[in-house]
């Protein structure tokens, strides 16, 4: 059922740069999780203001084929909603790929100073860059300047445990031109089993005029009410907890009450909508990163996520989900986190 509180939080204009969203609850940018088919299912269900494509490369964006692309793929129908996410090491780049996000049609674009997976950070991209705020200014001044959309900034508490450092970076991209920041609130290397220090975007959000979306352990409406109620960050970003559940936006925000088969239906259209957008092959492997985080909803879902997944193709998965669901598996109200860290 819609949480009634939440939703008045939620269900407000907010004005980033000259565009207007009217739901401040967004879908966070995740790799190899927010595909098409996920932002699809997502959509079928409604009750967002935006959602984020997992991280794009920033030096391959300005030649990708979209026809061909795992990544760099949309709907033309997702356009008006749909930010996309770059990573990159140099302000050249990054504008660039700014540029054709521009000319696809795109709400805005999101520039990664986040991500601190080690492939990532070896290449100077993602959280990297904040060992560089110099630097990280000058990337925002440089996409800032190529392109009109708005221009989003994520990044993270930095490297060492020092809430300032944040609150710097938050400045300087503000005055480097980023129009929202989305600030999740871990230092880097990421470990997702430390809760997230949420007091942290409290002082992100007071140290700027731009609005801020919170992102951290958002898992059942009563977080987002405290994380809104701790921080007045205008907004939340919603990661791992909306791959488990893609309906939870619709019913955050909207008259949404999921009914008893809803698990069963979901993973059954996600098998679908793979398939119209890849090969079986590639729809396979997306559904088994998309498993862990489904199964997190059951009580046993250690033991259904193995079932599940032993699968070759994607009539393997769909004859799993049939037996799986035959025996009614016990779902949990919060789900364990032990199997989406
Ligand atoms: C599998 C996975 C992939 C991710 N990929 C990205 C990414 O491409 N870009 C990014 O900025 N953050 C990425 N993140 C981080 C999320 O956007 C988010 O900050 C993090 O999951 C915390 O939010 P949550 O607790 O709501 O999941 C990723 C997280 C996960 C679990």
């Amino acid at each position: 059922m819609k949480n009634n509180k939440l939703s008045q939080y939620l269900l407000k204009d907010l004005t980033i740069k000259d565009k207007t969203i009217h739901n401040t609850i967004v879908l966070a940018p995740m790799a190899g999780l927010g595909h098409v088919a996920l932002r699809q299912l997502i959509s079928e269900f409604g009750g967002f203001g935006l959602l984020f494509t997992g991280m794009c490369s920033a030096k391959a964006v300005p030649n990708e084929n979209p026809d061909i692309s795992q990544v760099f793929k949309w709907q033309e129908k997702e356009l008006k909603y749909l930010v996309c996410q770059i990573f990159g090491p140099d302000p050249e780049s990054m504008a660039k790929a700014a540029m054709r996000i521009e000319k696809e049609g795109f709400f805005g674009v999101d520039l990664n100073f986040g991500c601190s997976v080690a492939a990532i950070c070896k290449k100077g991209c993602g959280a990297a860059l904040l060992k560089s705020p110099d630097l990280s200014s000058k990337i925002v001044t440089a996409v800032r300047e190529s392109v009109s959309i708005p221009v989003f900034v994520k990044f993270r508490t930095g490297w060492d445990n020092n809430p300032w450092f944040a609150v710097d970076m938050a400045k300087r991209f503000e005055d480097a031109g980023a129009d929202a920041l989305t600030f999740h609130p871990r230092v880097a290397p990421d470990r997702r089993n430390r809760p997230p220090q949420w007091d942290i975007i409290k002082l992100v959000r007071q140290a700027v005029n731009i609005p801020v979306f919170g992102n951290g352990n958002l898992f059942e409406a009563e977080d987002g009410v405290k994380m809104i109620e701790q921080t007045s960050c205008q907004g939340l970003s919603v990661g791992r907890m909306a791959v488990a559940r893609p309906w939870l936006f619709a019913q955050w925000t909207k008259e949404f009450s999921p009914g008893k088969d809803i698990f069963f239906t979901s993973a059954m259209r996600m098998t679908k909508i793979l398939l119209d957008h890849y090969n079986d092959r590639f729809a396979v492997k997306l559904f088994k990163k998309f498993s862990p985080y489904f199964c997190a909803n059951f009580k046993f879902g250690h033991q259904i996520l193995k079932k599940l997944i032993r699968a070759q193709t994607m009539d393997d998965i769909r004859n799993n989900l049939d037996s799986i669901f035959e025996s009614n598996p016990k779902t949990l109200l919060r789900p364990n986190q032990n199997l989406f860290l």
